[in-house]
């Protein structure tokens, strides 16, 4: 399974998503340190071309290709682009994605949107690209950041957490279809990181107020999916606390877990871009 991945003999280009901060930048750097060609994408061009100057230090080539993946239109010409640039896609990270906290009625039509677009058909959309080529070829990888979340709905993020389920069996499927292709799969299941994505979803807070052993880091997250990725493990949970709260979540019981969970909940009662009086008035209630 190892030759799948960059090695000095078979070097490779992977195309990153979410490339501009997080797991998303420690995976582009996690793969360029490997020998690996990379294209980082996101929207953020600058934060992309700051990295790609960075990473082509390490004598591998990296470009940015700023692209707003929510848009179709964009995503349609990413195959192109790269070709443009002499480089062929043998590993596809789909690292890019967006949450929002809050009871359902206080998040606002276009976060609960973008949650859809971004984390769940873009990554469909991009793997529709990109991996028939590597079927063809007869090699590939695909590495997928799902979340622990993927194993348990989640009173207070549920549009995010359905949206990481989703790429979770999307991603396990493809796993099996891929398989005797020579095309390994692989779902990558973070706990908590603290990187943009816990300030932007509103939860900064929340992390802040968690204590230092309970949280993965993004460079050791990144390191830990690409493993997996190279010996096409199915799913991996990189730390033992969130491995157990997963295995957890796929045996206990939904109905005792989701009671436990809405009146226990972590997360913050009403989207934060939401005053109080508007949640009020979109139906958010306090739990009884
Ligand atoms: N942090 C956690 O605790 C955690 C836990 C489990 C799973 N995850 C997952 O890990 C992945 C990476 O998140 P992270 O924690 O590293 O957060 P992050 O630092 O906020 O990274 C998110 C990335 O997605 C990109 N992005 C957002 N909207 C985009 C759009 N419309 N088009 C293109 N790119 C877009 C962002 O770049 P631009 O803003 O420049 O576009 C950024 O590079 C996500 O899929 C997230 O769901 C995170």
């Amino acid at each position: 399974m190892t030759r799948r991945l960059p090695t000095a003999t078979h070097p490779s280009t992977a195309l990153v998503t979410g490339a501009s901060s997080g797991i998303g930048a420690e995976l582009a750097a996690a793969l360029a340190a490997r020998g690996c060609d990379v294209v980082l994408v996101a929207r953020r061009r600058d934060r992309l071309d700051a990295l790609a100057r960075r990473l082509s230090g390490l004598g591998v080539r990296a470009h940015a290709l700023p692209c707003d993946l929510t848009d179709e239109a964009a995503r349609r010409e990413l195959p192109a682009a790269v070709a443009d640039l002499g480089l062929e896609v043998s590993i596809l990270c789909n690292g890019a994605g967006v949450g929002a906290a809050g009871d359902f009625v206080t998040v606002p039509e276009e976060h609960r949107t973008a949650v859809l677009r971004l984390n769940v058909e873009a990554t469909v959309d991009l793997c529709g690209r990109f991996v028939p080529p590597m079927v063809r070829r007869g090699s590939g990888a695909v590495l997928t950041v799902c979340s622990l979340l993927s194993f348990l709905p989640m009173p207070r993020m549920a549009t995010y957490a359905a949206s990481k389920a989703a790429l979770l069996s999307f991603t396990e499927a493809l796993h099996a279809e891929l398989r005797p292709h020579g095309v390994a799969v692989t779902a990558l299941c973070p706990g908590t990181v603290p990187t943009e994505f816990m300030d932007l979803a509103g939860l900064g807070p929340q992390v802040g107020r968690m204590p230092a052993w309970a949280l993965d880091d993004a460079r050791r997250v990144a390191e830990r999916g690409l493993d997996a990725l190279a010996r096409n493990r199915r799913v991996v949970v990189p730390s033992a606390l969130y491995r157990a709260s997963a295995a957890s979540a796929r045996v206990l019981p939904h109905a005792a877990l989701l009671g436990l969970l809405r009146r226990g909940s972590p997360f913050p009662a009403r989207w934060p871009g939401a005053t109080a009086a508007e949640a009020r008035d979109a139906g958010a209630l306090p739990v009884p």
